[in-house]
């Protein structure tokens, strides 16, 4: 099987590369603005060099990981938000299935309202953002035109990455250098650890799968509760850490509270146990970038 991994320069993309490496699967990577060795340059808004490289490359599964993140910068450029995660990305959509390629897109648990979570994968969607009306859009799309496809939610990602800007790596790094830092302890979740989540994503294609899938830990905890954990396995003053509510950060995108992802269609197929949180942080303790 030939995988084409768009993205791989960014946290998710990376691990996914990563371990498919590790499996000695035929894999090649994009990046975009952070060249990685071996990897290919691609801009997803490039459309005709999306479909050449696609065609050259002849995948059969392509994982769309390439997007704008920053849920904040998002909603403050709502236009740029779109051409990225919703023109770009469909340029994938398109040239997966020019090819017959399968195609694996990463969604999030941002398309919901955080009103009552952890959510089901059949549960409603409700974004309050940008960011995740995008991402909605794309769930749409794919679900409509795609031949082949998988729709991976995933949430709270975290772990080892070449650019440090998860959760966990920028607490490590402030708490580090005795920054102090402010939590909010109001925002629900099920960090997801980011080697986990590769390797559980990489074992549903490898068993066929199609469909809406959730990948996320498996277990639900607030953003405040979840820095102290990981301050007390790495080993850091926990004293650093203060907890606000969420409304005192004033972020530019609504953020759900009661947010997380249910697992039982995913643990019914997978044989790779999903980590909780605290299994997860362990385990990036004993791993190396
Ligand atoms: N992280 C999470 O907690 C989380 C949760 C739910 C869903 N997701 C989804 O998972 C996917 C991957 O997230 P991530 O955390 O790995 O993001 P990330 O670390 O920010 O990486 C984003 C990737 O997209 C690439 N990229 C950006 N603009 C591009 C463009 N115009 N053309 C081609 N590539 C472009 C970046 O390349 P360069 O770095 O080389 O510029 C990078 O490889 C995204 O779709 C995200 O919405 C993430």
């Amino acid at each position: 099987m030939k995988h084409l991994v768009v993205g791989a320069s960014g946290q998710i993309g990376g691990a996914i590369y990563k371990s498919l490496v590790e499996k000695n699967q035929d894999v090649l990577g994009t990046y975009y603005t952070q060249p990685a060795r071996g990897m290919r340059k691609l801009d997803i808004n490039e459309r005709s060099r999306v479909f050449k490289l696609v065609k050259e490359v002849s995948p059969d599964v392509i994982y769309a990981c390439a997007g704008l993140t920053n849920v904040d910068r998002c909603e403050g450029d709502a236009k740029e938000s779109f051409k990225v995660n919703v023109v770009g990305a469909a340029n994938l959509v398109e040239a997966a299935n020019r090819v017959g390629a399968k195609l694996v897109l990463l969604s999030s648990d941002y398309i919901f309202d955080g009103d009552r979570g952890p959510y089901d994968v059949n549960d409603l969607a409700n974004p309050l953002n940008v960011y995740g009306y995008h991402k909605l859009l794309m769930e749409q799309h794919v679900a409509t035109v795609c031949e082949s496809y998988l729709i991976v939610r995933t949430t709270i990602v975290y772990g080892w990455e070449v650019v440090g800007k998860n959760f966990i790596a920028r607490l490590i790094h402030k708490l580090s250098q005795r920054q102090k830092i402010k939590v909010p302890n109001d925002q629900f979740g099920t960090p997801t650890y980011n080697r986990n989540l590769a390797r559980t994503l990489i074992e549903l294609v490898g068993r066929d799968q199609s469909g809406v899938f959730h990948l996320a830990g498996s277990t639900s905890i607030d953003r405040y509760g979840f820095a102290i954990k990981a301050a007390q396995i790495f080993g850091l003053d926990t004293r650093l850490i203060q907890a606000c509510p969420t409304a005192e950060l004033k972020q530019k995108a609504r953020r759900p509270l009661k947010a997380g992802l249910k697992l039982d269609k995913t643990r019914d197929i997978l044989t790779t146990k999903l980590l909780g949180y605290e299994e997860g942080l362990r385990q990036m303790l004993k791993d190396n970038l």
